[in-house]
């Protein structure tokens, strides 16, 4: 007789628990075990419990292989969900293996978990291993098809030839449980400060805002409205601010062109600074919130989920900068960025937003994506006071030493890196699906060597959390007052200069009705989850190796220095830039 000892831990999160039967069956070389009800007296699955189970066999199964678990109704009562965290099994031979879950489970699903260390395609070499990750790809191709009813079961969904592809569901309900929020989430946001694209000449900057020129723009009382697609000049003081010095609404020339001046009457350097910063506002939501951190997420994370077995190390280690991505992606297309959704109320509406984002994305270089290389080719290296690209930067560095140990440690040569068929597929389906084929932006189509998946999964970790942190956490402070990046303007452009008024300002802002909507929707975005995961915290434990362990350990170490220095910087500032600081950082872009 050999026992097995199972400790089953159910996930803290309200609703967790589940009153159903639940049975596992081990399966390992030397044969299975019997389907055994985990059953002790009480309850079984509470919310953040653990309980311990015995299942017994004749002889010992060999080595373990595969762990499945299986739910099935209590009497008649209604389907009861359970979020199984993970499944730790003591073996006769007294060794303990890890079995991660980490999602909800539904009656009558198949679970096959499988357990202890992270495993790459070409190390599987036990038959019943080799065919369950083919099936599990397969099945999860399925599940992260376009079309249930189509034949071509394997592709994406396309919205739009020229925006990044995504995920089918257009339903939260219908999301697979292990992408869906659990249920005892609260929201939050706040608002942004993005990247500009900007040139610098000594101590003159300029902003160019030639992505929105001839931009669409949706109508308003019957007519068309009317964006900026301004140039700005920034001057820096001998205080180091950045002061703006001329404004030219238009990209060309004309009569009907005048560059504003700050020597011009109050409200007409007033009207011009409002209508760069409303097409600045609309310029930052589409491109470098949405498309540069949501969508691109949303891309990184459905190719992982097609592409990696659990038991992959990347999708271990990626798993948790993927949490409640596809979710809130789902959400935000019905109520903010649908058709009917609030960022139509913008000058642009939905068209006009829509094709800023292609333009957006036609633009976007690799290197842009990575800190260093974007801030030594806008010539910020040296501007004082850029809080963003000083705790960026220290981020940068943090997040790419930490990768580096974990890729170095499963891919020890390129070779294993070029073998690697998943990791391969993966990167492909980003080329294609992400970043649209465009081979002259740099983007990787393959890998070749461990730098290029170090560089890669750096700027992937980067992009969901510290740069979506910046992009996103500053709205509520930056744009929740309206005037000072309104997403709207009633009126055109000023042609003309000195025949502005007070009142011409406020017909150019929205009305109160359209004002309080935008106002609302920067609160909604900043409310604070209650189960909030800060970056690095990586409470699932989705490794068993104690190396990886270890530098999960250092990474929090460094994160936690980080914190310091930000802190310590900030305690001398008026504004403290607090948005780069690890304790305010999400490990994944969930709101
Ligand atoms: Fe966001």
């Amino acid at each position: 007789m050999a026992e097995y000892k199972l400790e089953v831990t159910t996930g803290t999160m309200k609703y967790a628990g589940t009153m159903d039967y639940i049975h596992a069956t081990l399966f390992g070389t030397e044969g299975q075990s019997e389907r055994t009800e985990l059953d002790n007296f009480g309850f079984d699955a509470l919310s953040g419990m653990t309980r311990t189970y015995t299942i017994k066999t004749t002889t010992s199964l060999g080595k373990l292989l595969l762990l499945k678990v299986e739910k099935d109704p209590f009497f008649i009562l209604s389907e009861d969900e359970w979020y199984c965290s993970k499944i730790v099994v003591t073996t006769p031979e007294g060794e303990a293996i890890l079995f991660p879950c980490y999602r909800w489970i539904s009656r009558g699903e198949l679970v096959e978990l499988r357990g202890g260390k992270a495993m790459k395609v070409f190390e599987d070499d036990c038959p019943l291993l080799i065919d369950h990750r083919k099936k599990e790809l397969t099945s999860k191709k399925r599940l992260y098809q376009t079309d249930l009813c189509d034949f071509q079961i394997f592709r994406w969904a396309i919205t739009d030839e020229k925006i990044p592809h995504r995920i089918h569901y257009t339903d939260i309900d219908e999301l697979p449980a292990e992408v869906r929020f659990s249920l005892s989430k609260e929201h939050e946001i706040r608002f942004t400060k993005k990247l500009t694209q900007n040139v610098v000449f000594c101590n003159i900057f300029i902003c160019d805002q030639k992505i929105m020129d001839k931009i669409p723009t949706r109508e308003y009382d019957g007519k068309p409205l009317q964006a900026a697609a301004g140039l700005c000049l920034f001057y820096m003081n001998p205080e180091n601010k950045l002061m703006p010095i001329a404004i030219q609404l238009h990209q060309q020339p004309s009569e009907q062109n005048p560059i504003f001046l700050p020597s011009d009457s109050e409200t007409d350097w007033l009207l011009a600074k409002i209508f760069v910063k409303s097409a600045d506002a609309m310029e930052y939501q589409a491109i470098y919130h949405l498309m540069g951190t949501h969508f691109l997420a949303e891309v990184f994370a459905v190719a992982a989920l097609r592409s990696f077995p659990v038991i992959h190390p990347l999708y271990k280690f990626l798993i948790p900068h993927f949490r409640y991505t596809l979710h809130i992606n789902t959400l935000s297309r019905t109520i903010l960025f649908g058709h009917k959704g609030a960022l139509n109320t913008s000058t642009l509406g939905y068209e006009g937003m829509t094709e800023l984002i292609r333009r957006g994305l036609s633009e976007m270089t690799y290197s842009s994506l990575c800190l260093p290389e974007n801030i030594t080719a806008r010539g910020l290296e040296s501007v004082p006071n850029f809080y963003y690209r000083d705790d960026g930067l220290k981020l940068w560095n943090i997040i790419n030493s930490f990768v580096r140990k974990v890729v170095e440690h499963f891919y020890p040569s390129d070779n294993d890196v070029v073998k690697d068929t998943e990791l391969q597929d993966w990167i492909s389906e980003i080329f294609t699906h992400g970043f649209l084929a465009n081979k002259l932006a740099g983007f990787p189509t393959t890998f070749d060597a461990v730098e290029e998946v170090v560089k890669f999964i750096t700027m992937l970790i980067f992009t969901v959390t510290a740069q979506h942190a910046a992009l996103n956490n500053g709205q509520f402070d930056f744009l929740s007052w309206m005037p000072n990046g309104s997403l709207l303007t009633r009126r055109p452009p000023p042609t003309t200069k000195g025949q502005s008024s007070v009142e011409t300002i406020l017909e150019t802002f929205p009305n109160i009705g359209e004002t309080v909507k935008f106002a609302a929707q920067a609160v909604v975005l900043s409310e604070k989850y209650s189960d909030m995961v800060l970056l690095g915290a990586y409470t699932e434990e989705w490794f068993q190796e104690p190396a990886l362990k270890q530098m999960i350990k250092e990474f929090q170490a460094d994160l936690s220095n980080l914190t310091d220095i930000i802190t310590v910087r900030n305690s001398e500032l008026e504004l403290p830039y607090t948005y780069l600081s690890p304790t305010e950082i999400e490990n994944s872009v969930t709101i």
